[in-house]
């Protein structure tokens, strides 16, 4: 239970006080949106202990890296800027150090940190984000360096308080956790089994942010789809976006991440009906070739795939589709990655994410023999992000001459341009001032030059 943490939250805030002044936290948030909102989970616990924030570690009484184990780059970028503290943490020995997330919560990489990073004071693992107040507290009452990364999967704990970094858009996970143990991927072993909040807590959530100006939710977790397995109410993701769509007010609701295979004509239809819901599904086909999907351990064939992309864009001929690819999984040859460019072609999506596939440690496909160089990978990886461009551009000059309703979410870096997003996954730039941030307007898309460019109507 949080309310455990108040105590702690009331202890640390007077010795920081007492110690710092206004004390001040550098918060470095790596990887998905997951950690994102962890990263303003914990920072909504920071402002309670009375800190204010800054992007400068130099001027920072705390700094906290929040990690990414999905790909090694990730990791190498976290390891040279934790490196980073050694010089600050000397200049001021009173600031604390911490580290936390999906690298934290692997052992091996937490007794690389114990024993080679010595300035870094606290560590603590995925499971455990709802006790930061208690570990600050502990450290900053002269306690020993504090390195916890046990886990419990089976509960989540609500009522932490959250410092939300944007006021436009918001983050709200609905579940936790991952299953599905595709055989490339870190994922369920650094966060765990699958658990779903209930349906009361999510509705809450929301329209709390829906009261403080929210106008783009999205809904997080690692497989949208299988919301609800687990709980005790007659509840899945397709009711539970009907039950959100249901909330008074003028806003959208977003999702990511769904699982091909958990993907159903039931929140098809969903989405088709609740005029709240944004017509995007991220829908990450990984790659197109059957024996690697199967290899992959995705649980669904190209032909499936194809046949739910039909049936999502015959409901909304409007849909932005968008997916990630992985390239070079090792067993995967030349021809096999055609398969996954024509699959490219054949479903014309909006954007892609690729990434060369990575060996994790500790996942199946980091003892599969993978005999393709890196250069080669390389050149199939371009290969994909050219077939991408033109399907991209294409699609962009499809829209020059029609009109969009968006969402106008920030000023663009033009000064006395505004950026706003379509309903789907388009970005139009226009000319408008900051008043119109957090409104719905008409754009005409009048140039298409890699930016969209619009004009109000
Ligand atoms: N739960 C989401 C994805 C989470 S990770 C899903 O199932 O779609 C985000 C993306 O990182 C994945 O979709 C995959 O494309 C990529 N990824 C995961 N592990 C990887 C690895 N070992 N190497 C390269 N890319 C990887
Ligand atoms: Fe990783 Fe697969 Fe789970 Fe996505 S569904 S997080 S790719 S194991
Ligand atoms: Fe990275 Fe963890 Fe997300 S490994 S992609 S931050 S769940």
């Amino acid at each position: 239970m949080f309310s455990e943490q108040l105590g702690y939250i009331e202890k640390a805030k007077s010795i920081a006080a007492a110690r710092y002044g206004v004390p001040k936290a550098c918060i470095n948030t790596y990887g998905c949106q997951q950690n994102v909102s962890d990263s303003e989970h914990i920072k909504g616990m920071l402002e309670k202990m009375g800190y204010a924030f800054t992007e400068d570690a130099s001027d920072a009484d705390f700094v906290l890296f929040n990690t990414c184990a999905v790909r090694e780059h990730a990791e190498d970028r976290v390891y040279g800027n934790i490196g980073t503290m050694k010089a600050l943490k000397k200049a001021r020995p009173d600031m604390i150090v911490a580290v936390c997330g999906c690298m934290a919560q692997q052992e091996k990489v937490a007794e690389r940190i114990r024993k080679s990073y010595p300035y870094v004071d606290i560590l603590f693992g995925t499971h455990l984000i709802h006790r930061f107040p208690e570990f600050l507290y502990r450290r900053l009452n002269g306690s020993k360096r504090i390195f916890d990364i046990s886990t419990d999967t089976k509960h989540i704990v609500e009522g932490i308080p959250v410092h939300r970094d944007k006021t436009v858009k918001g983050w709200l996970p609905i579940m936790y956790g991952c299953d599905n143990f595709c055989t490339y991927c870190i994922v369920p072993y650094v966060r765990g089994r699958e658990r779903s909040r209930a349906s009361c807590e999510i509705l809450r959530e929301a329209e709390q942010m829906i009261a403080a100006g929210v106008k783009d939710i999205t809904l997080l977790g690692q497989n949208v789809n299988s919301y609800g397995k687990g709980l005790s109410e007659d509840i899945n993701f397709a009711k539970l976006i009907r039950k959100i769509n249901d909330i008074s007010g003028e806003f959208r609701i977003r999702f990511m991440t769904s699982h091909p295979k958990d993907c159903t004509l039931e929140l098809l239809d969903a989405m088709r009906d609740c005029e709240k819901v944004a017509h995007h599904l991220h829908l990450p086909v990984q790659c197109g070739n059957n024996r690697v999907l199967g290899v992959m351990n995705r649980r669904y064939t190209r032909e499936k795939y194809l046949s739910l992309i039909k049936a999502a864009r015959s409901r909304m001929p409007d849909l932005s589709i968008t997916s990630d690819i992985i390239v070079g999984f090792p067993g995967e040859t030349y021809e096999e990655f055609c398969d996954t460019l024509s699959l490219v072609k054949e479903v014309e999506y909006n954007s892609l994410f690729t990434f060369i596939y990575s060996a994790r440690p500790g996942t199946p496909a980091a003892e599969m023999p993978d005999i393709i160089s890196r250069a080669e990978k390389g050149k199939w990886f371009n290969e994909l992000l050219q077939a991408q461009d033109i399907i991209g551009k294409q699609k962009q000059n499809d829209m020059k001459g029609k009109t969009y309703r968006v969402l106008c979410e920030e000023e663009s870096e033009n000064e006395g341009f505004i950026m706003g997003r379509t309903n789907g996954t388009d970005v139009i730039e226009f000319a408008g001032d900051k008043t119109l941030i957090g409104k719905f307007v008409n754009v005409k898309v009048i140039d298409t030059n890699n930016v969209l460019k619009g004009t109000l109507i």
